[in-house]
C-alpha cells in the first residue's frame, strides 16, 4: 500500500514538473506552439491558453450578461498565427465608417465583404420577396427581422470562396439573437472591431454620404469627396433613402439599444477603434490590429 502511495506521488511529482516545463517554453516561444502537443495536455491547457489570450486582448464590460458557454468557443482560436483565413466581424453606429474601412480591408487581405445592408439594398433592387419584406423596415430606419437575415448570412458564410479567403462581416450580428446564431452554429470570429463615433458625428456623416452605383465607392460630400474633375461620377451619384437626419436618429436608436448584448459575445476578440480620426488613421490602426490577431504580418498585406 505505502509502495503503491510512493509511486503515484512520485509519478505526480513528475507529472508536474513536465507540464511546468511545457507551459515555460510555450511562454518563451508562443502559445500556438501548444498545437503541436498532444491532444490530452492541448485540452488541460485551454484555461491557461484562455487566460493569456483574454488578457491581451481589449476587453468591455458594458453588458456582462452573457452565458460563459457562449463565449468558450472563440478562446482557442482568438490568438495571431491562426492557420485557417481570417474571420473578422466589423461593428459600430450608423456611418461610424463600417463600409469604408470594409473596402480598405477587403482590398488588404482579400477577404469576402459581406455587408447585411448591401445584400438588402440588392434584393430590394432587384423586386425579391426579401428585398420587398425588408423595405418597410429600411425606410423607416428600423433593424429587418432577425429570421430573415441569419438565414442568409449563415449560408453564405458556408459558401466556398468564404471558407477560402475568410470573410468580413459588415452589419452582422446587429442583436443579441443574431450573435447568438452564429455562435449556436459554431461560426467563431478572429477579431471583432467595433468604430467608435457619436451621435453628433454619424448624423453628420449620415447626410453628407453619397455612393457611386457602379463600383459601389462610398463618398463624403466634405469629409470624403469625390473628384472633382470626374463629372460623370458626380453626376450618378446617388443618396441612400435612409439617409435623412430623422431616419438616422431612429437607426441610431435602435444600435443603442442592440449594441451592448453584441459586444457581451464577442468580448475576447474585441478591438475598439477611435472611428472619429481621419479614414487613413484608422486603416493603419486596423490593419495593425489584424496583424496581430489574424496571424498577417504588416508585409504580408497589400498597402
Ligand atoms: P447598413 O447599410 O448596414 O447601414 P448602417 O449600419 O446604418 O451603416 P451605414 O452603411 O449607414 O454606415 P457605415 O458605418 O458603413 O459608414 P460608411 O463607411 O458608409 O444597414 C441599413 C439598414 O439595413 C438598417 O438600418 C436595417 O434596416 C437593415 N439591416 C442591415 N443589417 C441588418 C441586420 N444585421 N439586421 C437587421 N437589419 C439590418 O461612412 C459613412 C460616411 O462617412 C461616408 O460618407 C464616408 O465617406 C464618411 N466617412 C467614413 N469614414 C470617415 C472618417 N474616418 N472620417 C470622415 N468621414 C468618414
Amino acid at each position: 500500500m505505502m509502495k503503491q502511495l510512493l509511486l503515484q506521488g512520485t509519478l505526480s511529482l513528475l507529472l508536474c514538473y513536465w507540464v511546468q516545463v511545457v507551459v515555460d517554453a510555450s511562454t518563451q516561444h508562443g502559445i500556438h506552439q501548444l498545437q503541436h502537443l498532444p491532444a490530452f495536455i492541448d485540452s488541460s491547457y485551454s484555461r491557461i491558453e484562455r487566460h493569456t489570450l483574454s488578457s491581451s486582448t481589449t476587453t468591455d464590460d458594458d453588458d456582462d450578461d452573457s452565458p460563459s458557454s457562449r463565449q468558450a468557443n472563440f478562446d482557442k482560436k482568438s490568438c495571431g498565427n491562426i492557420s485557417h483565413p481570417p474571420r473578422i466581424i466589423i461593428a459600430g453606429a450608423p456611418a461610424s465608417g463600417k463600409g469604408t474601412q470594409s473596402e480598405a480591408i477587403r482590398d488588404a487581405l482579400g477577404v469576402v465583404h459581406i455587408s447585411t445592408g448591401d445584400i438588402l439594398r440588392e434584393n430590394i433592387a432587384k423586386n425579391t420577396k426579401l428585398g420587398t419584406t425588408a423595405k418597410g423596415y429600411m425606410d423607416r430606419g428600423e433593424l429587418v427581422p432577425d429570421e430573415l437575415i441569419i438565414k442568409i448570412i449563415k449560408e453564405r458564410l458556408q459558401e466556398d470562396d468564404c471558407k477560402e479567403r475568410g470573410w468580413l462581416l459588415d452589419g452582422f450580428p446587429r442583436t443579441r439573437t443574431q450573435a447568438d446564431a452564429l455562435i449556436d452554429a459554431g461560426i467563431d470570429a478572429d477579431c471583432f472591431l467595433i468604430l467608435n463615433v457619436s451621435d453628433k458625428v454619424a448624423i453628420d456623416r449620415v447626410v453628407g454620404r453619397r455612393i457611386d452605383p457602379v463600383t459601389g465607392k462610398i463618398y463624403h460630400m466634405s469629409f470624403n469627396p469625390p473628384p472633382q474633375n470626374d463629372a460623370a461620377l458626380i453626376n450618378r451619384l446617388v443618396q441612400r433613402s435612409d439617409d435623412t437626419e430623422e431616419k438616422a436618429r431612429v437607426r441610431l436608436r435602435q444600435f443603442h439599444s442592440n449594441i451592448a448584448s453584441v459586444k457581451s459575445r464577442y468580448k475576447k476578440v474585441m478591438v475598439k477603434v477611435d472611428g472619429t480620426k481621419s479614414r487613413d488613421h484608422i486603416s493603419n490602426q486596423i490593419k495593425i490590429e489584424l496583424s496581430k490577431r489574424c496571424g498577417w504580418k504588416n508585409e504580408q498585406m497589400r498597402s
